[in-house]
């Protein structure tokens, strides 16, 4: 398949480069194709293209808070742009969604629950979900907390954890009381790859990875296996002692757990442990 692939140069787009690998790609960035701008948007209905698939997101919680406008231009109007696309070319597109688009309020989330999403991040993410539900060829594929991309590339809690350890940080903070699903891009780029050969069908799927873990868990596995726990000194604090802590953080919603049942069922699901997944994601962090 001639496959579009926009937001490639991020955590999950640095494992689907890899994984899509018997498919004809066309890699775009930022630079290449801004989601924003129709009118680049659209100039792609001249390329031959058979999917779509759109990675591009204003990923960062903090500034989406702070910033909200362009938060809700990238994943919301952004998305609108790149199923207008799909609709001229008539292809498939998928869409990437998030657990953030929950209010946290119950333990695990299925694919029928009701969106109630708690910041700007999750908001703007929710309505990217709705512009592609008006297009019936989609697929929502929703990943937890996602690991890859490795430290040049990870944006997010374990490339943070490393960049504290690289700072010589003699004490870390986690959160205990905030759960979520670890979930390796690798992983999750697999089984997109099996979801878009194999054709389910269309509609949403969560794709977390197995089982769940507050984020002071994932710390404690991530220093446990690069040999470093009698080094430094993991602190656990529950979110409200942390946003005392360091009181410039946005809103977060205390569960993220996805169920991944409906995908299970498909037999298209490569997710694994995500102990197992963080022990060879960790192999790419020099110590
Ligand atoms: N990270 C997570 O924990 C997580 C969890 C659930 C869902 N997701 C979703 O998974 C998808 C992939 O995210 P990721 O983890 O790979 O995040 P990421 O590393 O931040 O990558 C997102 C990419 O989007 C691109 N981008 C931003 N604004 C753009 C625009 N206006 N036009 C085109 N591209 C733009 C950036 O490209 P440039 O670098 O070229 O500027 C960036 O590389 C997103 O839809 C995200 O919402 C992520």
């Amino acid at each position: 398949m001639k496959v579009l692939i926009t937001g490639a140069n991020g955590m999950l787009g640095t494992s689907v480069k890899k994984v899509f690998n018997n498919h004809d790609l066309i890699v775009t960035g930022s630079i290449e194709l801004d989601v924003r701008n129709i009118k680049q948007v659209t100039s792609y209905a001249s390329r031959k293209i058979d999917l779509i698939l759109h990675l591009a997101a204003e990923t960062d919680h903090f500034k989406a808070e702070f910033n909200p406008t362009d938060a809700y231009l990238t994943n919301h109007t952004g998305t609108q742009n790149m199923v207008e696309l799909a609709k001229i070319l008539d292809i498939p597109i998928v869409y990437i969604g998030t657990a953030g688009i929950f209010n946290g309020k119950k333990k695990i989330y299925s694919e029928n629950d009701t969106a109630d999403p708690i910041n700007h991040y999750g908001r703007s993410k929710y309505y990217g979900e709705v512009a592609v539900k008006t297009y019936p060829k989609h697929y929502i594929i929703r990943s937890g907390w996602a690991m890859g991309g490795g430290p040049l590339v990870d944006k997010k809690f374990v490339n943070k954890i490393y960049k504290q350890i690289k700072l010589d940080a003699k004490k870390i903070y986690g959160i205990s009381d905030v759960y979520g699903n670890p979930t390796y891009t690798m992983d999750f780029a697999k089984t997109l790859k099996n979801i878009v050969e194999k054709k389910p069908s269309f509609g949403t799927y969560n794709c977390p990875g197995k089982g769940e873990a507050s984020r002071f868990e994932v710390l404690k596995e991530f220093v446990s296996i690069l040999g470093l726990s009698k080094k430094i000194e993991l602190i656990p604090v529950t979110y409200n002692e942390y946003f005392k802590l360091f009181p410039l953080q946005c809103p977060h919603t205390r569960s993220e757990v996805l169920s991944d049942k409906k995908l299970t069922k498909t037999g298209l699901s490569e997710m694994r442990d995500w102990h197992l997944a963080l022990s060879e994601y960790a192999k790419e962090f020099k110590i």
